[in-house]
């Protein structure tokens, strides 16, 4: 059997430090993996705080069986549905939610699950492979511009068009991709070698963009972000915290950008109309840190090369009256948090993919993140910070940033 505890977190200490403010708060951990995090918020929780964990993978949920603590609640499913998780518990609010997304080093590691260049296995790739649809079922059926057009916005794989004009002719002669060898093979092979030479990423593997395009659709990493941030948002009280590691640029800057617009509403407005400042909705959010690894984390831990931690705290600023009334989320139906109901009424055990109307909503308020030097981009501040150092967030002093 394989163990079932190899995942090394990332920024763990930074993470929690900024998340933990409150030792006998209520807690979220959106992405259990292995528990990594969890098990370093839970030893900052006083005997009254909690945590509830989430993970839509259910190797995720074997190892949270793991954990015999009256504080800790492990719920299996998406954390888009975070907001019905709460409501189902009845806690109204929570002081702390922590997102650390991607995939884990088990996932990855397991040829079985479909997600590794390195090991050859059946292109999966679910994180949840009860539910939804294999990247191979996926290839097998989807018309050549989607297939392009996912290489493209979720890989941003130049060759996408060739790509999937590869993968669609293979399908037509009878043999569709079917494993991780056979579709890393196929990009590798499609990829003038020309090009590749000349490519910031070419110490890669020449499939690596298409790998992580496709996990991305198969999984619908960010209609569940946009998701998940909006109802974060929602639960958390007065002074809670998001914190959110990401793993590439397109995921950081969707936490990004939504921690921007919740900090600064005023940016969204027409400078054109007569707005005076009490006309413009409050800030939700205050910008805090943006960690990144410092040099003897990357050179431990690999995987932590490309992960950017952003945390945003929570303003009191209201919702307005009508949304609250209409359940805007566990936040907004007030109330103190009350102890946890017997876990087999709740109805909350076992996968559950999000409603279609869920993610259709998350997509239409989904916008592609901006491109590289757009004019969201990000100051390069890898290398110029110290080691496992925050760097305050724009218009954030250092003595603000704790
Ligand atoms: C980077 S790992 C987290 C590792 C964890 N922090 C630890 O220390 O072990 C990301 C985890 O998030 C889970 N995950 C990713 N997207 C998810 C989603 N939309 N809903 C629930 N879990 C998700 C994955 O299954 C994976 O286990």
């Amino acid at each position: 059997m394989e163990p079932l505890y190899l995942h090394r977190p990332v920024l763990a200490a930074p993470a929690v430090q900024w998340l933990v403010t409150d030792p006998a708060g209520s807690y979220m951990d959106c992405t259990f993996g292995r528990g990594g995090h969890a098990r370093l918020i839970l030893e900052r929780l006083a005997p009254q705080g909690r945590l509830i964990a989430l993970d839509r993978d259910p190797d995720a949920a074997a190892a949270a069986a793991q954990i015999a603590d009256p504080r800790f609640r492990f719920v299996h499913t998406p954390f888009s549905r975070l907001a019905a998780t709460l409501a189902a518990l009845e806690i109204a609010s929570v002081q702390g939610v922590l997102l650390d997304l991607g995939i884990s080093s088990p996932q990855i590691d397991t040829a079985a699950r479909g997600f590794s260049l390195r090991l050859d296995g059946p292109l999966d790739m679910r994180m949840d492979p009860t539910v939804g649809e294999s990247v191979a079922d996926w290839l097998a059926r989807a018309p050549q511009a989607e297939i392009a057009r996912v290489l493209r916005e979720y890989g941003e794989e130049r060759f996408a068009a060739r790509i999937a004009a590869a993968l669609v002719a293979r399908r037509a002669a009878g043999r569709p991709v079917a494993s991780t060898g056979e579709f890393a093979a196929l990009v590798a092979a499609t990829i003038p070698g020309a090009a590749r030479a000349g490519r910031k990423d070419a110490a890669q593997h020449p499939a690596t963009r298409s790998f992580q395009a496709v996990r991305i659709h198969v999984n619908q990493e960010f209609e569940e972000l946009a998701l998940v941030l909006d109802s974060a948002l929602h639960a958390l009280a007065p002074g809670g915290r998001l914190a959110a590691i990401a793993f590439h640029s397109l995921e950081d800057r969707i936490v990004k950008r939504f921690m921007a617009a919740h900090a600064h509403p005023e940016r969204a407005a027409d400078s054109r109309l007569p707005l005076r400042a009490h006309d413009l909705p409050a800030p939700r959010l205050k910008l805090l840190a943006k960690v990144l690894p410092d040099e003897v984390e990357v050179a431990g831990n690999p995987r932590a090369r490309s992960a950017v931690l952003r945390v945003a705290e929570r303003t009191a600023a209201p919702w307005p009256q009508r949304e609250a009334e209409g359940g805007g989320g566990a936040a907004s139906r007030g109330g103190e948090p009350r102890p946890h109901p017997n876990p087999s009424s709740l109805g909350l055990a076992g996968p559950r993919r999000s409603s279609g109307a869920e993610l259709r909503s998350a997509k239409h308020r989904f916008r592609p993140p901006l491109r590289r030097g757009g004019s969201n981009s990000l100051p390069r501040l890898r290398g110029r910070v110290g080691v496992g150092a925050s760097v305050p967030q724009e218009g954030i002093s250092p003595g603000e940033a704790e």
